[in-house]
């Protein structure tokens, strides 16, 4: 029953008593998100099977599918604006370089307005609603009122996203996540109630390539992820159900990224994951449906 969902985040009343008068807590959505029991669908930069990632056209896909999350990814332009995009470079994802010239166009080293002048949407063919790529300001104002955004910091300190996200009055309005968990250490120090998640594993630690093994979800990654002030560890597929389970039993949610395939979604949903990101939400409410069905 998903739609539930959406009047309960909206209302989030619960009630307490208080000298025998009925007071009401109102739930932030981050930890509304955090107390439901079922698994979550994330829109991993936005509805990205459908529309160009991490634009307001894949962003709205997201919300029309009512994605519980939709996520996004942020660095700081060269004037300091947090721009939505995954990589560091504008190569990939917009015509910068057919525009600018070949060399690398580095996110980093462009203003917005500059940015703002490319094209975000037609490298993923001619098919395709045009976008440029957005503000954190911009996307947050879509996706707010409708949904709740997880924002992974790809570069730049905590300072300037605590500051963005205290001053829209949207403390655990929203996610906060990164693979820098210095990052996350540092953005739990300036704001201990935000929702935060850590993202693993890392490819190596300190220049040492780390093993398959090394990289699983184990309790070692969840202690070092909950003293850094993480409330969720966001995994790849390398975990089981007995580390699904310690992170429960330690008070930690588990989401796994990116997963597109039912048979994935379901074999995970089977080990008792809260939830799912994915670049196709659809296609994960239908295996949450299917997986129902069955039991
Ligand atoms: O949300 C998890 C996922 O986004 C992490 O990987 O590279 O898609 O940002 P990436
Ligand atoms: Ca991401």
């Amino acid at each position: 029953m998903r739609v539930g969902l959406k009047h309960w985040l909206m209302g989030c009343l619960v009630g307490v008593s208080f000298q025998g008068l009925a007071a009401a807590e109102v739930v932030p959505k981050a930890e509304a998100l955090l107390r439901l029991d079922r698994p979550l669908v994330i829109a991993h930069r936005g509805y990205s099977s459908a529309a160009p990632e991490n634009t307001l056209p894949a962003f709205a896909l997201a919300l029309e599918a009512e994605a519980d999350l939709v996520e996004l990814d942020y660095h700081h332009s060269k004037d300091q604006v947090l721009t939505v995009v995954h990589d560091g470079t504008l190569d990939r994802t917009t015509d910068a370089v057919r525009r600018w010239g070949t060399g690398t166009n580095r996110v980093s080293q462009a203003s917005f307005a500059r940015m703002r002048e490319l094209d975000a949407s037609s490298w993923r063919g001619s098919n395709q609603p045009p976008a440029t790529i957005p503000s954190l300001v911009e996307a947050l104002d879509l996706i707010q009122a409708r949904s709740v955004t997880l924002i992974e910091r790809k570069a730049g300190p905590a300072e300037a996203c605590v500051r963005l996200i205290r001053d829209r009055r949207e403390v655990n309005q929203v996610v906060v996540q990164s693979f820098d968990w210095q990052y996350l250490e540092d953005y739990h120090r300036l704001e201990p109630s935000q929702v935060l998640g850590a993202l693993g594993p890392w490819k190596s630690y300190r220049g040492v390539a780390l093993t398959e093994q090394d990289q699983s979800l184990s309790g070692r990654w969840i202690d070092e992820a909950r003293r850094v002030g993480a409330r969720v560890v966001v995994w790849n597929q390398n975990l089981d159900a007995t580390a699904v389970a310690l992170a429960h039993q330690r008070g930690m949610k588990v989401w796994v990224y990116t997963i597109d395939d039912p048979a994935d979604m379901s074999r995970l949903l089977d080990l008792g994951i809260d939830g799912l990101i994915t670049n196709n939400p659809g296609r994960a409410w239908r295996a949450m449906a299917e997986r129902r069905g069955r039991r």
